[in-house]
This record gives structure tokens, C-alpha cells and sequence, in this order.
């Protein structure tokens, strides 16, 4: 037997064991000011590129105003509890009927967070009998929403069609075995990476397998497909995707989530979707403040086109530059880089210290041993200044990373 907090206290897990030395400065860092493409870090102005505020709307003037007018009407109860018992509005319902025709289906449902939602939605769709085969770069909440799942479930190499097809078949022979179905998940736009999910080539294998197709379109939702309504549409497929799911959380600069398709498979999720009937409703401040978001990004796909002039000009500047940034074909822009952890660590305050540079690290184990990488959230509000000042400070940290000069020494 032992005492669980006596555990805990002795060993905090893979990052809280860096919660001393790192917290405020690497982890927890406290960004001030206006949400914005320059904030400040420990009191002086810095690039932030790490921020998922792609169209820039997190800080709009006219977003705020219309964010406070809905806060000054609604307060932040209003409604007081889950949408099935007394929360619901008509205004919940006028976003469902608009976000459902902007991302091409035919009806959607709200979520409170994203991470919930679809953790919920995942586990309220499959029985026991079913089974599950998602991508081996999904984000945490897909991982999640698997564990929950009391059936059989396969994870495929990421975006890996091989080895998807093989996971598949054997996934089919197991749910015709148990008379259940398979569910297949994958992500729009893998986050670390900036790699598209291969929705096409996963529904063209719908052509020779039965199973139904779930993405989360977290980073694609309002930055991908001519109108901005995400990767099924960029990659001509939205119709075959039979759930499509994305957050408020990034684009739209809000909170909140939502899940769409057609209506039997939409009124099944509302009806039992464990994170929502049993949650209180989202705020009509916050449904009100996305409504209007996505009027403005309907309305106009001036944002979009921004973001992608800046997107462009950061990753052609970037290869242009020597760096590697793989295989990214949506905004989320990664550099790759090698060294030791201890080096990303000294090469990241160099750069936030030294050229107010202020982005994500990501090391092993998230990537492999060695590798080191910088991850760039480029937005429409980010200047050429700020994209060309970057680069340029990238450009002076490889070289100090290949001179060597982030090496510690050690001396006795
Ligand atoms: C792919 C993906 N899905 C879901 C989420 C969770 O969304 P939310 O932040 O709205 O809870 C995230 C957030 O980072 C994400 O990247």
C-alpha cells in the first residue's frame, strides 16, 4: 500500500519534475498584455508566435466591443443549467443552424470546451462492439475519447495509408465478428507537425471499406478551403467526412466547440453525449460572440487571405533561409533543428531574452531524441517586420547551435 500523495510528491511526472527551475519562464510563462502579435514577457516586448489567434480576432476592437455588449446583456450565468434541462436559447440553436451551413453539413451541435466535447462525442458514439482506429499523432482529446471506448481500438502509423488500411482490415474482421462498426479518426491539421491529415486518401478507402469518418479540424476550422471552412473542404472531401468537428478555441479566438453531420448521427450525439447533459450550458456571451465571428469570417475572407500572405512569406522565407521546416501544408509552421534538450532550452531563452522572440519548444519525447523544435503560429495580425526580424533571429541561433556555443560545460 502506499500513500498516493506521498507517490505524487515524489515524482511529479514528465514536466512537473521541471516545475522549479522551469515554471514561469518555459512552462506556465505568463504573456501580458493585448492579445496580439507583440506582448510582453517579463516586462519587455517580444514577438509572440505562439498564440492560435489566426484571423486575429482574439484582440479585434469591434470583436471586444461586441463580446462586452453580450457580457453586459447576458452576464456570464445566463443560462443557468445543461441545454437539455433549462440552458438552451434560441441563440444556441440560430449558431448551431449557421455553423452547420458554413462547414457544409447538415446539422451541428454545440460543445462547451473542445477537449470535453469530443471526448464525449467519441465515447457516446461507439458501443462495446465497435471499433476504433485513429491516427498515431492525434491530440490528447482524441487519445482521450479512445479510452474510453470499452471496445477494441488500433492506432495507425501517422498519416501512414499502409498501415491505416492494415489496422482497418483488421478492424473490420473484429466488428463484423462482434456485430459492431468502426469509427476512423484523424485531425484536419496535425498541431506539432502542420501536416494535413489525408482526408482524401482516407475517404477514398471508403470505396472498399465500411467504416464512418471523424476529423477534428481544430487548427483547418477558418484557415483552410477557399471560404475558410476547413481541410475536407482544401482537400475536396467535406461531404464524405461524416463527423466533422472544430473549436472556437482557435480561429474564432473565443471558447467552445461544436460537431457537425447529418442529423440522425447530430441529434444521437446531443441526446447522449455524457460532457453536455450532465454540464451547464456555454454562455450565451460566449455563443453570441461566436455568432458574430463567424459572421465577419463569412462575411469577408479578407482574414484568411491575410494569414496566408504571412504564412507564405514566413515558410518560403524560412526554406529560403536554410531551415527545415518538413512537410507543413497548413499555417502551423515547425523548424526543425538538432541538439540536446539542454540546448533548446538555452537556445529558447537566448532567443526570448536576446531578440524578444517568443515561441514554443518542443523536444523529446514529443519528437525524436536530438531533434529540437521551434513551433511558429503565424496570424493575420503579424506584421512582415515581425516575420522578417524573425527569421533573421533564427538565423543567428542555428549558427550559435552549430558553433556549439548552447553547449554547456560542466566545470568541477
Ligand atoms: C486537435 C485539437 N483538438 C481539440 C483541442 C481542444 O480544443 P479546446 O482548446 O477548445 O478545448 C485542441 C486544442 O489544442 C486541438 O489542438
Amino acid at each position: 500500500m502506499v500513500d498516493i500523495f506521498e507517490r505524487i510528491e515524489n515524482n511529479m511526472g514528465p514536466l512537473g519534475q521541471y516545475a522549479d527551475e522551469a515554471e514561469g519562464y518555459y512552462i506556465f510563462p505568463e504573456l501580458e498584455g493585448e492579445l496580439s502579435n507583440r506582448m510582453k514577457f517579463h516586462g519587455k516586448e517580444v514577438i509572440v508566435w505562439s498564440i492560435n489567434n489566426y484571423l486575429g480576432l482574439a484582440n479585434d476592437s469591434k470583436v471586444r466591443e461586441i463580446d462586452a455588449n453580450f457580457a453586459l446583456r447576458y452576464g456570464t450565468a445566463y443560462p443557468m443549467g445543461s441545454r437539455m434541462m433549462s440552458g438552451n436559447t434560441a441563440l444556441h440553436s440560430q449558431l448551431e443552424q449557421e455553423l452547420s451551413s458554413f462547414v457544409h453539413k447538415k446539422e451541428a451541435v454545440l460543445l462547451n470546451f473542445g477537449y470535453q466535447g469530443i471526448m464525449s462525442a467519441i465515447d457516446c458514439l461507439l458501443s462495446r462492439r465497435d471499433v476504433v482506429v485513429y491516427d498515431a499523432g492525434c491530440h490528447a482529446c482524441i487519445v482521450d475519447g479512445v479510452r474510453l471506448h470499452s471496445g477494441k481500438r488500433f492506432v495507425y502509423k501517422h498519416n501512414d495509408m499502409e498501415s491505416l488500411e492494415k489496422q482497418l482490415q483488421t478492424a473490420i474482421e473484429i466488428a463484423g465478428e462482434y456485430g459492431g462498426g468502426v469509427l476512423v479518426i484523424s485531425e484536419g491539421v496535425f498541431g506539432m507537425r502542420g501536416d494535413q491529415g489525408k482526408l482524401k486518401e482516407i475517404c477514398d478507402l471508403k470505396k472498399k471499406y465500411s467504416f464512418r469518418f471523424l476529423v477534428d479540424d481544430a487548427h483547418g476550422f477558418g484557415t483552410l478551403g477557399h471560404d475558410g471552412s476547413g481541410a475536407g473542404v482544401e482537400q475536396g472531401v467535406q461531404n464524405e467526412i461524416d463527423l466533422y468537428f472544430a473549436t472556437f478555441a482557435k480561429a474564432l479566438g473565443s471558447i467552445g466547440a461544436f460537431i457537425a453531420g447529418d442529423p440522425s448521427a447530430v441529434k444521437f450525439i446531443k441526446y447522449n453525449m455524457r460532457s453536455q447533459i450532465f454540464a451547464k450550458s456555454l454562455p450565451s456571451m460566449i455563443v453570441g460572440g461566436a455568432l458574430e465571428r463567424l459572421r465577419m469570417i463569412v462575411k469577408s475572407t479578407s482574414r484568411k487571405d491575410k494569414l496566408w500572405e504571412n504564412v507564405n512569406r514566413l515558410q518560403s522565407g524560412l526554406k529560403e533561409a536554410g531551415f527545415d521546416i518538413g512537410n507543413t501544408n497548413s499555417c502551423v509552421t515547425p523548424v526543425y533543428m538538432h541538439g540536446s534538450v539542454q540546448e533548446a532550452m538555452i537556445m529558447v531563452k537566448d532567443l526570448r531574452d536576446n531578440y524578444a522572440i517568443f515561441c514554443s519548444i518542443v523536444v523529446y519525447p514529443v519528437i525524436p531524441k536530438g531533434m529540437i523544435l521551434l513551433r511558429l503560429i503565424p496570424t493575420a495580425v503579424h506584421t512582415f517586420d515581425d516575420i522578417d526580424t524573425t527569421i533573421k533571429a533564427f538565423s543567428a541561433v542555428k549558427s550559435k547551435l552549430e558553433n556549439e556555443e548552447y553547449k554547456v560545460t560542466i566545470t568541477s
